[in-house]
């Protein structure tokens, strides 16, 4: 897959969709009335695609409730990341610092700065939740002013929660359309702290299938992207499609380690390679 498309994402991040556009992107339904991504992250698709209508929700508090200060406040935010300047001492000391003790405002350009600058998006806690990931060589440039109003102007039409995605359940309505892209987890990897506390393991899978039936149920249309897994492939009703797809991925964080790895789209209408 070589051709790449324009996101107005602002994060950096682990698992990002972003090399999957073009066929996430042609997998959209035509009509749909809500967008709902549980597993948001960057919420590459969302910046992509820009509905009308939608709810982006996440376990990480941090991101959703930098998302909601990007959503208020874009320029100012813009502004204070850019006079800021990106060194070691700043990073850890981003890093020591508890997001409870700081106002609304430092705890997105505290969220911010770390995103930009640690170690390949990644987003990873020690046991008590802090952020332990160490600052990255690679790391990126603060998006301009102009890319935060826009993705401002695109997060108006978003509600945004940070809860468990079982919990949006109760929110998914007929005609929504639902993209879910969970962290992909491994059989008996309890995990290092990717993505922080809660967050989806191996066991979780069965949850989510059984969330994947509710939704067909109530006559939303889903798009699930996972890592291809036969067991996984085994348990997915007849009724449903799922395609195959080759991804250029770095391994184990590594840009001179880059391999097409394997992955599947999981979906209740036909899906388009
Ligand atoms: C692979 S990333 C999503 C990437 C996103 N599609 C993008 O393009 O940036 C998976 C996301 O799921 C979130 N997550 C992990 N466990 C979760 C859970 N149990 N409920 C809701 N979100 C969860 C993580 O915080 C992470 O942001």
């Amino acid at each position: 897959m070589t051709n790449t498309i324009w996101t107005d994402s602002i994060f950096r991040w682990a698992g990002s969709k972003r090399k999957l556009l073009p066929i996430l992107i042609n997998n959209v339904p035509n009509n749909y009335e809500r967008y709902i991504e549980p597993f948001c992250g960057s919420a590459c698709l969302f910046f992509a695609i820009k509905p009308m209508s939608a709810i982006l929700s996440d376990i990480n508090g941090e991101l959703i409730h930098t998302f909601e200060q990007i959503k208020n406040t874009p320029s100012l935010i813009a502004k204070t990341l850019s006079n800021i300047s990106v060194s070691k001492e700043i990073y850890d000391n981003y890093r020591q610092q508890k997001p409870t003790h700081l106002t609304d405002f430092e705890r997105a350009i505290r969220f911010t700065y770390l995103n930009r600058n640690c170690f390949n998006g990644v987003y990873r806690t020690n046991q008590r939740g802090e952020f332990n990931v160490p600052m990255g060589t690679r790391t990126g440039e603060v998006p301009d002013e102009i890319r935060f109003i826009k993705c401002a102007e695109a997060l108006k039409n978003a509600k945004l929660i940070s809860q468990d995605f079982e919990k949006l359940l109760p929110d998914i309505q007929k005609n929504d359309f639902v993209y879910l892209d969970p962290p992909y987890a491994k059989k008996d990897y309890k995990g290092r702290g990717e993505y922080g506390p809660g967050a989806f393991q191996y066991e979780d899978i069965t949850r989510m299938l059984t969330f994947l039936e509710e939704v067909n149920h109530r006559g939303a249309n889903f798009l699930f992207s996972y890592a291809y897994d036969e067991e996984l492939i085994q348990q997915l009703p007849q009724s449903w499609y799922w395609e195959s797809v080759l991804v250029g991925r770095h391994v184990a964080g590594f840009s001179q380690h880059r391999k097409h790895v394997q992955e599947i789209l999981v979906s209740n209408y036909k899906i388009k390679i």
